[in-house]
């Protein structure tokens, strides 16, 4: 009788472990446990259309009678990250992506990103995070100051499955020629 219990119970052992030949797919296990750790990031985004050295272009808008930035005007970008806010100061990483401006108030300015910021330097270089979120409207010369918020929705390297928050403050932009300088303070939620 016991023999025959554990004859049954190496059975189930072995099916519940053998891997599941001619599927696309494993068996889903339970994670273990684990421990979500914070990281803060201080950098400056510089977003330059104008000069001899841009950093984003427009890529495609609207064929109707408007200036951008306004509804339906698309924006690939190659953004350097510094630690302060001049453009000169060390450069700590890109931002790399799209954004897509959407709104239809012409006074005003807002847009969806997708992009990608990594690091190149320190102890996160070759780290990235994803954001994805809206730009909420602001306006086109916008006030000083004034903090906005945007989500981070994943990450790379030392910042895989990351999710979290970037908090930004325009410190100066000219919007006859679209260049904008924000200072970004970021928490990430990774593992
Ligand atoms: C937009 O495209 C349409 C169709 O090609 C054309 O008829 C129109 O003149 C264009 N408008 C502008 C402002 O270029
Ligand atoms: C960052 O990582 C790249 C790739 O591993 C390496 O080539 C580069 O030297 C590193 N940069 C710094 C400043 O550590
Ligand atoms: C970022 O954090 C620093 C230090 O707490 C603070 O002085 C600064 O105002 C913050 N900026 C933004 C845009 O949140
Ligand atoms: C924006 O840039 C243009 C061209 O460089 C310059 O003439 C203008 O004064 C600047 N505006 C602001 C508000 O800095």
């Amino acid at each position: 009788m016991e023999k025959q219990m554990i004859f049954a119970w190496a059975m189930i052992f072995c099916l519940a472990i053998a891997p599941v030949y001619g599927q696309y797919y494993s068996r889903t296990v339970k994670a273990g446990p684990r421990v979500e750790k914070i990281t803060h990031l201080h950098f400056y985004y510089h977003d330059i259309r104008s000069g001899n050295n841009p950093t984003a272009f427009l890529i495609a808008s609207l064929n109707i009678t408007q200036d951008p930035p306004s509804y339906g005007t698309l924006f690939a970008m190659d953004d350097p990250l510094t630690t302060e806010f001049e453009l000169t100061s060390t450069l700590v990483g890109n931002a790399q992506g799209l954004y897509l401006a959407l709104s239809r108030d012409l006074t005003k300015f807002s847009a969806v990103f997708y992009a990608d910021f990594t690091f190149t330097t320190g102890r996160y270089n070759g780290s990235s995070f994803s954001l994805f979120s809206r730009f909420p409207p602001t306006d086109v010369v916008p006030a000083p100051g004034t903090i906005r918020e945007m989500a981070i929705v994943g990450g790379t390297g030392k910042f895989r499955m990351a999710t979290g928050f970037a908090l930004l403050r325009p410190t100066s932009s000219n919007d006859t020629v679209g260049d904008a300088h924000v200072e970004f303070n970021v928490t990430l939620y990774h593992y």
